[in-house]
């Protein structure tokens, strides 16, 4: 755990990269809007300066940010309770990145898998901001001297970075000044599969749209991806161990857990024995149940954006009152003059 004197502190980023899915819903937003209940204080971020690591239409990027500005608020996350903005509006988050460039190693940078996935064989042809993303997620987290981020497993390696960033600062300059962030990767679906190949994330670029929910489908969508979602013959197991070999089986479960806030075991209690043909129409209810209020107040609240923008900016007013001071320190530590 992270020492004393850092008060517990949450912080969590979303790409405003086009279309949220049921995977950033169970793996992140949800887990969000329940933090934001624990009596902690949380940040939550749409980082559209990491999104621009891959070339985006700059009139789709605005229109993404705003829509997940209201997928965060139609999820449960309400920016009174807890601050909600735009990275780009706080600056201090890029300052401190070029800070941790220089602190990162380049041999750290090359393990990361998402850099390798992402850059594919055309590595060459990456943008350097894509290799030195992990550095400004750091940032993010860092800047606000965060101690807890909720996420799922595919942010995992990217948080043991930051741990890596922060200690070695600590070490190189003689301070205790960054805390050691605990990665908070809860649940039953920190890795929410494709719903045609139990053995690939739940993604929005992937191209197949019957691939995954999005928290744009309405109620019928919703159903009909549900109901044509891959499977396999046998009945569904009663115990854990029984999913082992089976992860299309084992993904819809999970899904079913985290969306009726069980755990894993109890719904296998209740559901083992029991045929896709019966299951699947018990999780189409609950999917549509849960989801579906999420869209329309998703359409609602795109209806007034000037309001969203308000929200964004009363945020990041917030976020940089909290930063501003921390990257004065961070430049005094590091010898700037008028810091
Ligand atoms: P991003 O935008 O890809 O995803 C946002 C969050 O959703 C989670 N997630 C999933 N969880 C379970 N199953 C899935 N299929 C699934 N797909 C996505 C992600 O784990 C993530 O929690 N690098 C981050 C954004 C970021 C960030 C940060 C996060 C930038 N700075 C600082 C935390 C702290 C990303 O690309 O997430």
């Amino acid at each position: 755990m992270t020492e004393a004197p850092f008060t517990p502190r949450v912080f969590s980023g979303i790409q405003p990269s086009g279309g949220l899915t049921l995977g950033n819903y169970l793996g992140a937003l949800k887990r969000f809007a329940q933090a934001q209940d624990a009596g902690v204080e949380t940040i939550y971020c749409m980082v559209d300066l990491h999104a621009i690591t891959v070339w985006q239409d700059p009139e789709k990027l605005r229109h993404a940010t705003r829509e997940l500005c209201a997928g965060f608020i139609a999820s449960g996350v309400d920016p009174e309770k807890s601050i909600l903005f735009n990275q780009s509006q706080v600056a201090e988050h890029a300052q401190l990145a070029w800070i941790f460039n220089c602190v990162a190693r380049m041999g750290w940078m090359k393990r990361m898998t998402q850099f390798k996935d992402k850059a594919g064989k055309n590595a060459e042809n990456a943008s350097l901001g894509l290799f030195g993303y992990p550095a400004l997620m750091a940032a993010d987290i860092l800047i606000y001297h965060a101690t807890h981020v909720p996420v799922g497993e595919d942010q995992k390696q990217h948080l043991e970075l930051t741990r890596d960033i922060a200690t070695k600062f600590n070490h190189d300059y003689g301070v205790d000044f960054f805390p050691i962030t605990e990665p908070v990767i809860e649940g039953a679906a920190t890795r929410v599969m494709s719903l045609r190949d139990g053995s690939k994330k739940m993604s929005k670029s992937d191209p197949s749209d019957m691939s995954r929910i999005n928290l744009t489908d309405n109620a019928d969508t919703i159903a009909k991806k549900i109901r044509k979602a891959k499977t396999d013959p046998e009945p569904l197991p009663s115990e854990v161990v029984g999913l082992a070999e089976r992860p299309e089986a084992r993904n819809l479960i999970n899904i079913y857990a985290a969306l009726s806030d069980q755990s894993v075991e109890q719904v296998m209690r209740d559901v083992g024995g029991k045929a896709f043909s019966e299951f699947k129409p018990m999780l189409a209810d609950l999917a549509v149940a849960q989801m579906s209020p999420i869209s329309t107040e998703m359409s609602r609240l795109m209806q007034d954006q000037a309001e969203i923008d308000r929200v964004l900016a009363e945020g990041a007013g917030r976020a940089r009152a909290i930063a501003a001071p921390i990257l004065r320190k961070t430049y005094e530590i590091v010898g700037m003059v008028g810091a």
